[in-house]
């Protein structure tokens, strides 16, 4: 039988330990943890990730203030919220939400952001410290993913974890992470170039799915029992819908959830998780300072 590995559940259970964690540091007299964002243009999916940012900011008791910048805004421009950023007190950690428009160059952005209140991980400093095994801040949504396999105590020790996509956000990273002492996985890291990609995916114990393509992994592609991660989050017209608009994942559900152990759903997976990682960071850096 299959079953969900629900983020949405999961991250409500975290939020509330935060909230308590919070709640009694206030009453301590100390200030709350004040996590930023900065979003720059009017990009949809990124104004609703920043939205509920905030809005889960709030849940927890954290301050919470979001930058928003036009999308003609300039490099300098950006750089200079940065340094703004990097040196306000009252700030424990912020985001720089991406993508960035096309004329800003994304890693010089991410490579002002001060490692202490780099709460996504992102940094290079961050990034090393991770692959070091090194206390660092951990990309929010391999932390997310790894956070939800721990919890619902998924076998990770010596399984093959089959992840596609390599980026620096969540591929990669996660591929660290999993192969590290505690996950113990044996890992094989898939991407547009691999060759005979479904001999791979229907070998894997666990695969975890962050190419962005719409419903890339199909039923075929999967080995029974399998634990699936989907990472992508993908907006299609739905006339039904009264947004216009329903969320699909990287993996064909229709077909793959009856063929998995454990499955995250889209939306309510990795989602919530990856919200919950930035404000566990977040309250991390607060209690480093
Ligand atoms: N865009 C998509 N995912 C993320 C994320 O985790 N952090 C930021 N800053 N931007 C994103």
């Amino acid at each position: 039988m299959t079953e969900l590995l629900d983020g949405k559940a999961l991250a409500l259970q975290i939020k509330d330990e935060i909230a308590n964690e919070v709640r009694q540091m206030t009453q301590e007299g100390h200030r709350a943890p004040h996590l930023a964002a900065v979003i720059v243009g009017s990009d949809g999916a990124s104004m609703t990730y920043v939205a509920n940012k905030e809005k889960s900011s709030h849940e927890v008791g954290f301050t919470s203030s979001v930058y928003r910048m036009a999308e003609s805004t300039t490099e300098k421009q950006l750089l200079e919220t940065i340094d703004f950023l990097n040196n306000d007190p009252d700030i424990d950690g912020f985001i720089v939400q991406l993508p960035l428009p096309k004329h800003i160059d994304e890693q010089k952005v991410i490579n002002a952001i001060s490692a202490e209140k780099d709460v996504d991980g992102f940094t290079p400093v961050n990034i090393g410290r991770m692959v070091l095994g090194e206390d660092c801040f951990t990309p929010a949504t391999p932390m997310g993913i790894c956070t939800l396999l721990k919890r619902y105590g998924i076998e990770t020790a010596g399984k093959h974890c089959v992840v596609i996509g390599r980026s620096n956000i969540v591929g990669t990273p996660v591929a660290n992470l999993l192969s590290r002492k505690g996950f113990d996985c044996t890992v094989t890291m898939c991407h547009s170039k691999t060759q005979n990609l479904k001999e791979l995916t229907l070998q894997a114990d666990i695969l975890v799915v962050a190419i962005g393509k719409p419903e890339f992994v199909t039923g075929d592609m999967v080995k029974p029992g399998a634990v699936v991660v989907d990472v992508g989050i993908h907006r299609v017209e739905d006339a039904t819908k009264k947004n216009g608009y329903r969320v699909i994942g990287d993996v064909k559900h229709s077909e793959v959830d009856p063929k998995c152990s454990w499955v995250t759903p889209v939306p309510g997976g990795v989602g919530p998780l990856t919200i919950v990682s930035l404000l566990q960071n977040t309250l991390k850096a607060y209690k480093r300072r």
